[in-house]
């Protein structure tokens, strides 16, 4: 109706998409989600809702994160970040793949489901599959009082706010958020060090000022962004921290710009997509500053070499010889910089969708949430 499109454009207040909107809206929604959770006398987090005391989280023997979508993509970030901090074996899987393979569920696992609406269908008969073999169920759950929410035995809510647009952003980024504070309450409560708890905790609360300066750096996006829209295919190459963010920001691209877009492991290349390699087919090469560096570096001159162009979000621009363009991001914690990597790639996509002109808070055959099998 003219009165849901009036209130429709009220919301959006001067923004011309919800996706943006929620784009612009992520340093508030990371300063909410870190807004009483940062313990500065023992350097870890407080998590109220967790429901799991000190002796049940230090038995805990391995992490299995489960989610579909941006909500999968943002469980391989937390999984890395939980491993990491923790060194419990962790790893995260599609909710939908999880449940019809019939997974072997032990006492000793701390299993968490991640969900922006706490409906998606798939992620809650997961949970409740969970449950019914014996499993303990965290969930990070934006809305509160939804069904996954509701169904879990614990959990830590997101605060993000409400998200309209399909594409996930605030969400998604307030997920990896949510998952460094349980990594840091997880790994003090084993071998993290208190210098390496005030590390992870300062490196949190510098996130929103950090998120700030990426935003800034719109107009310069939009710029590589509409030179992307005039290619029908990209390439998205990471390796370890970077690989979730590259999936993210391939997934992110297909929804909204319905451009095609793959990612790989860097190392993954040589294996077989380096024959797709050619001046036609981009690709957005995510380039840390971390122990992966030169490897990654070795990477993008193989790209080079078949004349393939080259975008790269990195901490340092790797140099003309290696990128065409490039889009600077700042530095944090080795852990923690997946978190704001993910955040140009969301406005790369937006300004190729607009570039484009799409629908782009609802992209053709996706629904917000699939509350359907
Ligand atoms: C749908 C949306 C995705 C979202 C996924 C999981 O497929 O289109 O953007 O990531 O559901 O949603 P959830 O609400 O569980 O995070």
């Amino acid at each position: 109706s003219e009165v849901g499109l009036d209130e429709e454009s009220y919301e959006r207040g001067e923004h011309r998409h919800f996706m943006i909107k929620e784009i612009r809206e992520q340093p508030a929604a990371v300063a909410r989600a870190l807004t009483g959770r940062l313990d500065t006398r023992f350097h870890t987090a407080h998590l109220g809702g967790l429901n799991l005391d000190p002796r049940e989280a230090r038995a805990v023997r391995r992490v299995k994160i489960i989610g579909c979508g941006s909500a999968y993509y943002a469980g391989q970030i937390g999984a890395q970040l939980i491993e990491e901090l923790t060194r419990i074996p962790a790893d995260a899987e599609p909710a939908s793949e999880f449940r019809y393979r019939n997974p072997v569920v032990s006492p000793d696992t701390l299993y968490v489901a991640v969900s922006q609406s706490g409906e998606t269908y798939d992620t809650l008969t997961a949970v409740q599959e969970l449950q019914r073999k014996g499993g303990r169920v965290l969930g990070l759950v934006n809305v509160v009082g939804s069904a996954i929410a509701r169904q879990c035995d614990g959990g830590i809510y997101l605060h993000a706010g409400p998200e309209q647009s399909v594409a996930s952003t605030k969400a998604y980024t307030s997920m990896t958020v949510a998952f460094a504070l349980l990594a840091l309450y997880l790994g003090r409560i084993r071998d993290l060090s208190p210098d390496a708890g005030r590390r992870i905790a300062n490196g949190l609360k510098a996130l929103p000022g950090q998120i700030e300066r990426i935003l800034a750096q719109e107009d310069r996006i939009k710029e590589v962004a509409g030179a992307l829209a005039e290619y029908r295919s990209a390439f998205f190459v990471g390796r370890v921290r970077g690989y979730p963010v590259a999936r993210e920001g391939a997934q992110k691209l297909k929804e909204i710009s319905y451009i095609h877009a793959e990612a790989y492991p860097g190392s993954e290349l040589k294996h077989g997509p380096l024959a797709l390699i050619c001046p036609e087919r981009p690709t957005v090469a995510i380039v840390p500053d971390d122990e992966l560096l030169a490897k990654n570096l070795t990477t993008l001159g193989e790209i080079r070499a078949r004349h393939g162009r080259i975008l790269a979000v990195a901490h340092t621009a790797p140099g003309p010889a290696l990128a065409d363009d490039v889009i600077l991001v700042p530095k944090n914690e080795p852990e923690l910089d997946p978190i704001l990597l993910s955040v140009p790639l969301q406005l790369l996509a937006y300004h190729a969708a607009l570039a484009l002109g799409h629908d782009i808070d609802k992209p053709r055959n996706l629904a917000k949430s699939v509350t359907v099998e």
